[in-house]
Protein backbone atom coordinates (compact mmCIF):
# COMPACT_ATOMS: atom_id res chain seq x y z
CA UNK A 1 0.00 0.00 0.00
CA UNK A 2 1.34 3.26 -1.14
CA UNK A 3 0.80 6.03 1.98
CA UNK A 4 -0.41 9.48 0.42
CA UNK A 5 2.09 12.01 0.03
CA UNK A 6 2.06 14.28 3.01
CA UNK A 7 0.68 17.90 3.12
CA UNK A 8 3.28 20.05 3.96
CA UNK A 9 1.29 21.54 6.93
CA UNK A 10 0.34 17.92 7.95
CA UNK A 11 4.51 17.22 8.38
CA UNK A 12 4.82 21.04 10.31
CA UNK A 13 1.75 19.75 12.59
CA UNK A 14 3.11 16.55 12.96
CA UNK A 15 6.34 18.00 14.24
CA UNK A 16 5.12 20.11 17.15
CA UNK A 17 2.67 16.95 18.15
CA UNK A 18 6.11 14.99 18.50
CA UNK A 19 7.66 17.94 19.88
CA UNK A 20 4.92 18.24 22.78
CA UNK A 21 4.96 14.71 23.40
CA UNK A 22 8.83 14.62 24.03
CA UNK A 23 7.86 17.33 26.57
CA UNK A 24 5.98 15.03 28.65
CA UNK A 25 7.73 11.56 27.55
CA UNK A 26 11.15 12.44 27.32
CA UNK A 27 13.85 11.45 29.72
CA UNK A 28 15.00 15.08 30.15
CA UNK A 29 11.03 15.84 30.68
CA UNK A 30 11.82 16.90 34.36
CA UNK A 31 14.01 19.59 33.80
CA UNK A 32 12.27 21.09 30.74
CA UNK A 33 9.40 21.19 32.42
CA UNK A 34 10.91 22.84 35.63
CA UNK A 35 13.04 25.35 33.12
CA UNK A 36 9.23 26.13 32.09
CA UNK A 37 7.53 26.89 35.22
CA UNK A 38 10.16 28.62 36.82
CA UNK A 39 9.50 31.00 34.02
CA UNK A 40 6.23 31.29 35.41
CA UNK A 41 4.22 28.76 32.42
CA UNK A 42 1.23 27.13 33.54
CA UNK A 43 0.45 23.66 31.65
CA UNK A 44 -2.38 25.54 30.37
CA UNK A 45 -0.52 28.04 28.47
CA UNK A 46 2.32 25.74 27.07
CA UNK A 47 -0.69 23.80 26.05
CA UNK A 48 -2.42 26.84 24.15
CA UNK A 49 0.85 27.11 22.81
CA UNK A 50 1.61 23.79 21.77
CA UNK A 51 4.84 24.32 23.48
CA UNK A 52 7.22 20.90 23.59
CA UNK A 53 10.82 20.06 23.78
CA UNK A 54 13.40 18.79 21.00
CA UNK A 55 15.19 16.13 22.19
CA UNK A 56 19.14 16.08 22.21
CA UNK A 57 19.33 13.08 20.20
CA UNK A 58 20.03 13.40 16.33
CA UNK A 59 17.48 11.12 15.12
CA UNK A 60 13.75 12.45 16.90
CA UNK A 61 11.81 13.89 14.43
CA UNK A 62 13.86 11.53 12.03
CA UNK A 63 13.07 8.80 13.47
CA UNK A 64 9.47 9.48 14.47
CA UNK A 65 8.47 11.32 10.80
CA UNK A 66 10.68 10.17 8.64
CA UNK A 67 10.52 6.79 7.69
CA UNK A 68 10.79 6.27 4.08
CA UNK A 69 12.70 8.55 1.70
CA UNK A 70 10.02 10.72 0.18
CA UNK A 71 8.60 12.17 3.53
CA UNK A 72 12.54 12.20 4.77
CA UNK A 73 13.25 14.75 1.83
CA UNK A 74 9.99 16.37 2.78
CA UNK A 75 11.56 16.95 6.18
CA UNK A 76 14.60 18.14 5.00
CA UNK A 77 12.66 20.50 2.57
CA UNK A 78 10.92 21.64 5.67
CA UNK A 79 13.88 22.51 7.36
CA UNK A 80 13.15 19.62 10.23
CA UNK A 81 15.60 17.68 8.87
CA UNK A 82 19.41 17.88 7.64
CA UNK A 83 20.93 15.99 5.27
CA UNK A 84 25.55 16.49 5.43
CA UNK A 85 27.64 15.82 2.81
CA UNK A 86 27.80 11.99 2.95
CA UNK A 87 24.03 11.75 2.89
CA UNK A 88 23.13 11.61 6.31
CA UNK A 89 20.05 12.72 7.96
CA UNK A 90 19.78 14.34 10.93
CA UNK A 91 17.82 16.65 13.31
CA UNK A 92 17.81 20.31 12.84
CA UNK A 93 16.52 21.01 16.46
CA UNK A 94 18.13 19.29 18.72
CA UNK A 95 17.47 19.60 22.98
CA UNK A 96 15.89 23.04 22.57
CA UNK A 97 12.56 24.13 24.00
CA UNK A 98 10.14 24.46 20.90
CA UNK A 99 8.02 26.96 19.80
CA UNK A 100 5.59 26.09 17.02
CA UNK A 101 4.54 29.25 14.80
CA UNK A 102 1.14 29.32 13.07
CA UNK A 103 0.20 31.17 10.09
CA UNK A 104 -3.30 33.31 10.56
CA UNK A 105 -5.42 30.18 10.00
CA UNK A 106 -3.68 27.79 12.58
CA UNK A 107 -1.45 25.94 10.53
CA UNK A 108 2.17 25.14 11.68
CA UNK A 109 4.51 26.72 9.26
CA UNK A 110 8.13 26.99 11.22
CA UNK A 111 9.42 26.66 14.85
CA UNK A 112 11.23 28.69 17.06
CA UNK A 113 13.79 26.77 19.49
CA UNK A 114 15.35 28.03 22.96
CA UNK A 115 18.46 26.32 23.69
CA UNK A 116 18.23 24.31 26.73
CA UNK A 117 20.98 21.88 27.72
CA UNK A 118 23.46 22.42 29.84
CA UNK A 119 26.58 22.37 27.86
CA UNK A 120 25.63 26.25 26.50
CA UNK A 121 28.46 26.92 25.15
CA UNK A 122 28.85 24.97 21.95
CA UNK A 123 25.38 24.29 21.18
CA UNK A 124 24.92 27.74 18.63
CA UNK A 125 22.43 30.59 19.22
CA UNK A 126 20.28 31.48 21.83
CA UNK A 127 17.34 30.84 19.71
CA UNK A 128 17.53 29.17 16.36
CA UNK A 129 14.26 29.62 14.09
CA UNK A 130 12.71 27.74 10.74
CA UNK A 131 14.83 29.28 7.61
CA UNK A 132 12.25 30.38 5.38
CA UNK A 133 10.77 27.17 3.32
CA UNK A 134 7.71 26.67 0.97
CA UNK A 135 5.52 27.26 3.82
CA UNK A 136 7.24 29.68 5.84
CA UNK A 137 8.02 33.21 4.95
CA UNK A 138 9.35 35.09 8.20
CA UNK A 139 8.90 38.72 7.47
CA UNK A 140 5.28 37.80 6.90
CA UNK A 141 4.48 35.65 10.02
CA UNK A 142 3.35 37.38 13.55
CA UNK A 143 4.52 34.19 16.68
CA UNK A 144 1.01 34.72 18.39
CA UNK A 145 -1.23 36.00 16.33
CA UNK A 146 -3.32 32.83 15.97
CA UNK A 147 -3.78 32.23 19.48
CA UNK A 148 -4.33 36.19 20.19
CA UNK A 149 -7.61 35.91 17.63
CA UNK A 150 -8.85 32.85 19.16
CA UNK A 151 -8.55 34.54 22.71
CA UNK A 152 -11.00 37.18 21.33
CA UNK A 153 -13.92 37.47 18.82
CA UNK A 154 -12.14 41.08 17.89
CA UNK A 155 -8.80 42.06 19.38
CA UNK A 156 -9.39 45.70 20.67
CA UNK A 157 -5.84 45.93 20.37
CA UNK A 158 -2.63 44.49 19.91
CA UNK A 159 1.28 44.71 21.51
CA UNK A 160 4.23 44.28 19.37
CA UNK A 161 7.19 42.01 21.57
CA UNK A 162 9.97 41.04 20.42
CA UNK A 163 10.28 37.45 21.64
CA UNK A 164 8.42 34.45 21.53
CA UNK A 165 8.89 34.51 25.74
CA UNK A 166 7.49 37.39 25.83
CA UNK A 167 4.02 36.26 24.02
CA UNK A 168 3.66 33.46 26.15
CA UNK A 169 4.20 35.42 29.79
CA UNK A 170 2.05 37.89 28.77
CA UNK A 171 -0.80 35.10 27.57
CA UNK A 172 -0.02 33.35 30.73
CA UNK A 173 -0.63 36.90 32.74
CA UNK A 174 -4.14 37.02 30.72
CA UNK A 175 -2.68 39.69 28.39
CA UNK A 176 -4.10 37.29 25.15
CA UNK A 177 -3.23 40.16 22.73
CA UNK A 178 0.35 40.13 22.04
CA UNK A 179 2.38 39.10 19.06
CA UNK A 180 6.17 38.45 18.10
CA UNK A 181 7.49 39.49 14.95
CA UNK A 182 10.19 36.82 14.82
CA UNK A 183 13.52 38.71 15.65
CA UNK A 184 13.23 41.02 12.85
CA UNK A 185 12.08 44.37 12.54
CA UNK A 186 8.57 44.62 12.26
CA UNK A 187 7.97 44.74 8.45
CA UNK A 188 5.39 46.81 6.51
CA UNK A 189 3.26 43.38 5.56
CA UNK A 190 3.15 42.19 9.20
CA UNK A 191 1.44 45.75 10.66
CA UNK A 192 -0.69 45.44 7.40
CA UNK A 193 -1.86 41.93 8.80
CA UNK A 194 -2.37 43.73 12.38
CA UNK A 195 -4.13 46.51 11.18
CA UNK A 196 -6.25 44.35 9.14
CA UNK A 197 -7.24 42.89 11.90
CA UNK A 198 -7.40 46.12 14.84
CA UNK A 199 -7.14 49.60 14.64
CA UNK A 200 -4.81 50.05 17.53
CA UNK A 201 -1.01 48.73 17.63
CA UNK A 202 1.18 49.18 20.53
CA UNK A 203 5.43 48.40 20.08
CA UNK A 204 6.13 47.05 23.04
CA UNK A 205 10.19 45.70 22.68
CA UNK A 206 13.25 45.04 25.09
CA UNK A 207 14.43 48.19 26.99
CA UNK A 208 17.77 47.98 25.37
CA UNK A 209 19.01 49.37 22.17
CA UNK A 210 18.07 46.91 19.81
CA UNK A 211 14.78 47.15 21.45
CA UNK A 212 14.75 51.17 20.73
CA UNK A 213 16.14 50.61 17.22
CA UNK A 214 13.53 48.06 16.17
CA UNK A 215 10.83 50.53 17.88
CA UNK A 216 12.38 53.12 15.12
CA UNK A 217 12.26 50.76 12.54
CA UNK A 218 8.50 49.62 13.29
CA UNK A 219 7.92 53.42 12.83
CA UNK A 220 9.46 54.24 9.58
CA UNK A 221 7.27 50.70 8.50
CA UNK A 222 3.79 51.71 9.55
CA UNK A 223 3.93 55.38 8.17
CA UNK A 224 2.50 54.32 4.95
CA UNK A 225 -0.20 52.23 6.97
CA UNK A 226 -1.12 55.00 8.95
CA UNK A 227 -4.69 56.14 8.01
CA UNK A 228 -7.52 57.62 9.91
CA UNK A 229 -8.41 56.19 12.60
CA UNK A 230 -5.46 53.81 13.27
CA UNK A 231 -3.66 54.27 16.71
CA UNK A 232 0.25 53.39 16.89
CA UNK A 233 1.81 53.87 20.00
CA UNK A 234 5.04 52.68 21.54
CA UNK A 235 5.80 51.63 25.01
CA UNK A 236 9.28 51.99 26.39
CA UNK A 237 10.53 49.49 29.19
CA UNK A 238 13.30 50.31 31.53
CA UNK A 239 16.81 49.22 30.62
CA UNK A 240 17.76 45.40 30.78
CA UNK A 241 13.88 44.70 30.72
CA UNK A 242 11.67 43.51 28.34
CA UNK A 243 7.51 42.19 28.50
CA UNK A 244 8.65 39.23 30.01
CA UNK A 245 10.26 40.13 33.29
CA UNK A 246 8.31 43.47 33.49
CA UNK A 247 4.93 41.66 33.42
CA UNK A 248 6.38 38.94 35.91
CA UNK A 249 7.71 41.62 38.10
CA UNK A 250 4.55 43.64 38.22
CA UNK A 251 1.84 41.87 36.94
CA UNK A 252 -0.79 41.99 34.42
CA UNK A 253 -2.64 45.19 35.52
CA UNK A 254 0.56 47.38 36.06
CA UNK A 255 1.64 46.13 32.52
CA UNK A 256 -1.97 46.90 31.66
CA UNK A 257 -1.17 50.57 32.83
CA UNK A 258 1.79 50.71 31.04
CA UNK A 259 0.07 49.97 27.87
CA UNK A 260 -2.42 52.65 28.38
CA UNK A 261 0.78 55.65 28.95
CA UNK A 262 2.03 54.29 26.02
CA UNK A 263 3.82 57.24 23.70
CA UNK A 264 1.67 58.11 20.65
CA UNK A 265 3.68 58.07 17.26
CA UNK A 266 3.28 61.48 16.63
CA UNK A 267 4.60 62.13 20.45
CA UNK A 268 7.65 59.38 19.60
CA UNK A 269 8.37 60.74 16.32
CA UNK A 270 9.32 64.18 17.38
CA UNK A 271 10.92 63.41 20.86
CA UNK A 272 13.14 60.64 18.64
CA UNK A 273 14.10 63.68 16.19
CA UNK A 274 15.23 66.25 18.51
CA UNK A 275 17.27 63.57 20.15
CA UNK A 276 20.91 65.18 19.84
CA UNK A 277 19.71 68.15 17.87
CA UNK A 278 19.94 71.34 19.39
CA UNK A 279 16.49 72.89 18.07
CA UNK A 280 17.35 76.17 19.66
CA UNK A 281 20.35 76.70 16.58
CA UNK A 282 18.99 77.00 12.93
CA UNK A 283 21.38 74.69 11.61
CA UNK A 284 19.47 72.00 14.37
CA UNK A 285 16.01 73.53 12.86
CA UNK A 286 17.19 72.95 9.56
CA UNK A 287 18.22 69.78 10.35
CA UNK A 288 15.11 68.19 12.20
CA UNK A 289 13.19 70.04 8.68
CA UNK A 290 15.66 67.53 6.51
CA UNK A 291 15.09 64.39 8.74
CA UNK A 292 10.94 64.68 9.24
CA UNK A 293 9.80 66.15 6.02
CA UNK A 294 10.52 63.12 4.14
CA UNK A 295 8.69 60.85 6.50
CA UNK A 296 5.95 63.26 7.30
CA UNK A 297 5.30 63.00 3.29
CA UNK A 298 4.76 59.17 3.89
CA UNK A 299 2.32 59.25 6.42
CA UNK A 300 -0.69 58.08 5.02
CA UNK A 301 -3.70 60.07 6.59
CA UNK A 302 -4.05 63.70 5.74
CA UNK A 303 -4.94 64.35 9.02
CA UNK A 304 -2.35 62.92 10.56
CA UNK A 305 0.22 64.27 8.05
CA UNK A 306 -1.36 67.76 9.19
CA UNK A 307 -0.76 67.24 12.77
CA UNK A 308 2.96 66.81 12.33
CA UNK A 309 3.11 69.35 10.44
CA UNK A 310 1.63 71.52 13.02
CA UNK A 311 3.87 69.78 15.50
CA UNK A 312 7.17 70.49 13.06
CA UNK A 313 6.26 74.41 12.43
CA UNK A 314 5.77 75.02 16.28
CA UNK A 315 9.09 73.25 17.00
CA UNK A 316 11.12 75.51 14.20
CA UNK A 317 8.72 78.24 15.06
CA UNK A 318 7.17 79.23 11.82
CA UNK A 319 4.61 79.85 10.17
CA UNK A 320 2.06 76.92 8.88
CA UNK A 321 1.96 78.34 5.49
CA UNK A 322 5.77 79.34 5.97
CA UNK A 323 6.61 75.41 6.59
CA UNK A 324 4.15 74.18 3.78
CA UNK A 325 6.24 76.09 0.77
CA UNK A 326 8.48 73.47 2.09
CA UNK A 327 6.17 70.68 1.55
CA UNK A 328 4.07 71.41 -1.78
CA UNK A 329 7.12 72.65 -3.95
CA UNK A 330 7.15 70.25 -7.00
CA UNK A 331 8.75 67.27 -6.93
CA UNK A 332 12.65 67.84 -7.23
CA UNK A 333 14.81 65.14 -9.19
CA UNK A 334 17.44 64.07 -7.23
P1 LIG B 1 14.70 34.73 26.76
O1 LIG B 1 16.14 34.73 27.12
O2 LIG B 1 14.20 33.33 26.57
O3 LIG B 1 13.85 35.55 27.66
O4 LIG B 1 14.63 35.31 25.31
P2 LIG B 1 14.29 36.75 24.77
O5 LIG B 1 13.12 36.59 23.85
O6 LIG B 1 14.16 37.76 25.84
O7 LIG B 1 15.59 37.01 23.94
P3 LIG B 1 16.14 38.32 23.28
O8 LIG B 1 15.55 39.54 23.86
O9 LIG B 1 17.60 38.16 23.30
O10 LIG B 1 15.65 38.14 21.78
C1 LIG B 1 14.36 38.48 21.34
C2 LIG B 1 13.99 37.61 20.17
O11 LIG B 1 14.98 37.72 19.16
C3 LIG B 1 13.91 36.12 20.49
O12 LIG B 1 12.66 35.72 21.00
C4 LIG B 1 14.19 35.51 19.14
O13 LIG B 1 13.03 35.53 18.32
C5 LIG B 1 15.21 36.46 18.57
N1 LIG B 1 16.56 35.98 18.90
C6 LIG B 1 17.23 36.13 20.06
N2 LIG B 1 18.42 35.54 20.02
C7 LIG B 1 18.52 35.02 18.79
C8 LIG B 1 19.54 34.28 18.13
O14 LIG B 1 20.59 33.98 18.69
N3 LIG B 1 19.28 33.92 16.83
C9 LIG B 1 18.12 34.24 16.21
N4 LIG B 1 17.93 33.84 14.94
N5 LIG B 1 17.14 34.92 16.80
C10 LIG B 1 17.33 35.31 18.08
MN1 LIG C 1 9.88 33.98 1.38
MN1 LIG D 1 16.82 42.09 23.63
MN1 LIG E 1 14.15 39.90 25.43
MN1 LIG F 1 13.38 37.57 27.72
Amino acid sequence: QYAQAQDDFEVMQNAAKFFAHQLRKHKNSGEVITYLKNRGLSGEVVKDFQIGYAPPEWDGVLNALGKDSKTRQQLVDLKLVNKNDNGRHYDFFRDRVMFPIRDRRGRVVGFGGRIFGQDKDDQGPKYLNSPETRVFHKGRELYGFYEAKQAHRTLPYVVIVEGYMDVVALAQAGIKEAVASLGTATTTDQLQMLFRATSKVICCYDGDRAGREAAWRALENALPLLTDGVELSFLFLPDGEDPDTVVRDEGADAFRERLQSSQSFTDYFFAHLQEGVNISSDTGKSALLKQAKPLIERVASQFYRDTMLDRLAQLLRRERSQLDSHFNKPQQSK
